[in-house]
């Protein structure tokens, strides 16, 4: 049996920060951002933390399904900026919730982060392991920014979005994945450097490194052979899908995949302009923004894709 989404929900932090804002931290111009990728401004933490957040659209999703926190029995966290090295995101969200019947762990597929959770969810029920998951993307991408990096520090935010899912008769059609090792400095963040008592490390800090160029033209040759391979293995033409729910990188990178697709953009729906990058959040926040509006009908197809370090990618066809 599948796996269907039931429930969405999404937590964005209180503060915002406009293209304007941010030519007075990096030497940047809001037409630039806007021209090159579509963004205007993003939210950045400054109470909030990946848990607190990643917390707060748990609740949503709940709410939003009717469902209570003792019926989940499978908590997954995509994330690459976890607030601690253990315990991880999803056990502290597994007690934020008061999941006590769950079983909690994070993932790291960067910005397909929340379709490789879904692709866990799913085959944890096929087999009969899960009946409820939490499936969540939470990020406090603003900590893994060099804020002097204006090739890099436009782009991202901080947010999370959630996913409750359920054993069901109908769902999710398809899942496509992928990885490519060899391709993966193109888009870096090093963890803290060895340091023993045999090996001394004075290293500085890393930050988030990107060749934006290669990590682009990835996005716009591996995303829509992606989502072709998902809807044939779905059996579903392009014509059939209602949405289709990218991950939130640039605005270049979601016209060329509907170009190349031959889908018109009203139906790729975007809050990237209000959000920016969230690497793996973006996808189940716009996911329930979408849902929130009322723009969602039992029935409908839809497909996610997410991409990004590894790198990775993930495409999925599912039945609302
Ligand atoms: N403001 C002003 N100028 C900037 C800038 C900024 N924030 N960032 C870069 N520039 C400059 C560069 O220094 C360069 O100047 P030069 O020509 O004098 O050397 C110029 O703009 C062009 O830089 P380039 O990197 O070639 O621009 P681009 O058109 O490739 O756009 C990205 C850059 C990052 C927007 C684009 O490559 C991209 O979106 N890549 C994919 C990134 C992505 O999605 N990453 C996350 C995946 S999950």
């Amino acid at each position: 049996m599948p796996a269907r989404i039931i429930g969405t929900g999404s937590c964005l932090p209180e503060h915002t920060v406009s293209n304007r804002e941010l030519e007075k931290w990096v030497d940047t111009t809001d037409e630039w951002i806007r021209d090159r990728t579509g963004i205007a401004q993003r939210h950045l933490a400054v109470e909030e933390t990946t848990v607190s957040m990643a917390v707060r659209a748990g609740k949503n999703a709940l709410e939003n399904a009717g469902a209570d926190a003792d019926e989940i029995d499978l908590i997954i966290v995509g994330t690459v900026s976890a607030d601690m090295y253990f315990p991880s995101t999803a056990a502290q969200v597994q007690s934020g919730l008061g999941a006590d019947n769950a079983v909690a762990f994070d993932i790291n597929a960067a910005c397909a982060g929340f379709l490789f959770g879904l692709a866990i969810a799913d085959a944890y029920m096929k087999a009969g392991m899960a009946e409820t998951a939490l499936v969540i993307g939470a990020e406090t991408l603003s900590r893994l920014m060099d804020w002097q990096d204006r090739g890099t520090c436009v782009l991202f935010g901080d947010g999370a979005g959630a996913a409750l899912v359920r054993r069901q008769e109908e769902g999710i059609l398809s899942l496509v994945q992928g990885t490519d090792g060899k391709s993966g400095m193109a888009l870096t963040c090093h963890n803290r450097p060895v340091n023993n008592p045999l090996a001394q490390n004075e290293a500085a800090v890393d930050f988030t490194r990107m060749d934006g160029r290669a990590v682009y033209k990835f996005a716009v040759k591996t995303v829509p052979c992606a989502i072709e391979k998902a809807l044939e293995q779905a059996k579903i033409p392009a014509e059939e899908i209602k949405y289709f729910l990218l991950h939130q990188a640039n605005i270049r990178i979601i016209e060329s995949v509907a170009k190349k697709m031959g889908r018109p953009m009203e139906k790729f729906p975007t809050n990237l302009q209000k959000c920016g990058n969230i690497s793996a959040a973006s996808v189940p926040i716009l996911l329930d923004h979408v849902n929130r509006e009322g723009s969602l009908s039992r029935g409908d197809k839809i497909v996610l894709a997410g991409f990004g370090a590894g790198l990775t990618w993930g495409a999925a066809v599912l039945t609302w």
